[in-house]
């Protein structure tokens, strides 16, 4: 293993102060929503920003037909090629399991990551079925006080997303203040009519508003919501650069930052 000290999963010394005030709070977010919302710049983001406030977060990236890990930061960065696959393969998934299957990134020391490696796709490892989505995130929960899942759109073909939505105590519904986005929710939710979906654990939010749409049209488009994330050019081009796991240090960059703060708030309560 190379998990590095003070890291996700080292123990003792100056981290249980960090401990026992995650014990209070935390838990499982699932970030989901339309195709091309800001799913994922969304999730990196509040992963990184829990990271820097030393707490210990894991980043769950779902996305098998074109896998995230080789896109949110520089290969560089992290300290090992894992893959997520090859935790979703076994028969029976534990916490060691996880842990030896966690990429952990250099710099950020209270992050580790989940996700699929570069050049693979869902047929590179055996199918995996709803038990073992939910010993994964299951595992997860005693390994790290905060996850965040990063959801594919698709949930009807994709297991753990589905899973993650039913299994996660809290979920961000994003959207775009478009038609599409509204397609899109008024197709997929009746999906989720299961028992198990629990609606009130939902957060709509309005993301990646751009300066011409005013509130009073994401009103009418989208309904309330609980939080708008606003567009950032510099977001943007992090993730046309592959660096998602930079700082967001621009004027302009002020308002998304803010309202991630309000999210992890809210959600996390820290
Ligand atoms: N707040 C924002 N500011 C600037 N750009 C944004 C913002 N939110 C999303 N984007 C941009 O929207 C595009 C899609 O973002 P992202 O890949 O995170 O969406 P997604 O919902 O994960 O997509 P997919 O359905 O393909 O998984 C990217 O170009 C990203 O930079
Ligand atoms: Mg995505």
């Amino acid at each position: 293993m190379n998990f590095k000290k003070m890291s996700i999963f080292h123990r003792g010394g100056a981290e249980d102060d960090y401990e026992q005030e995650a014990q209070s709070s935390g838990g499982v977010l699932a970030v989901w929503g339309s195709p091309g919302s800001g799913k994922t710049v969304t999730a990196v983001k509040l992963a990184k920003a829990l990271a820097d406030k030393k707490r210990n977060v894991a980043l769950v990236l779902c996305d098998m037909t074109a896998p995230m890990l080789p896109c949110i930061c520089p290969g560089s960065e992290l300290e090992c090629e894992r893959s997520l696959g090859t935790i979703l393969a076994a028969a029976r998934i534990g916490e060691s399991l996880i842990k030896h299957n966690c990429v952990t990134h250099k710099r950020l020391g209270y992050l580790t990551i989940l996700g699929m490696q570069k050049g693979e796709n869902e047929y590179t490892y055996p199918p995996y079925t709803e038990k073992q989505a939910t010993e994964l995130l299951d595992g997860l929960r005693e390994i790290v006080p905060y996850v965040v899942i990063d959801c594919g759109s698709y949930i009807a073909n994709d297991i753990l997303s589905a899973v993650a939505l039913m299994e996660a105590d809290s979920v961000l519904r994003l959207a775009n203040c478009d038609l599409k986005s509204v397609s899109y929710l008024s197709s997929q939710l009746p999906l989720l009519g299961d028992a198990k979906w629990d609606a009130d654990k939902q957060y709509k939010v309005a993301a990646n508003i751009k300066p011409q749409q005013a509130a009073e049209h994401i009103g009418k488009v989208l309904g309330s919501v609980a939080f708008k994330l606003p567009y950032s050019a510099e977001l943007e081009e992090q993730y046309l650069a592959g660096n998602l796991l930079a700082d967001l240090t621009m004027k302009d960059s002020r308002p998304f930052r803010k309202e991630l703060e309000k999210i992890i708030r809210e959600v996390f309560g820290c």
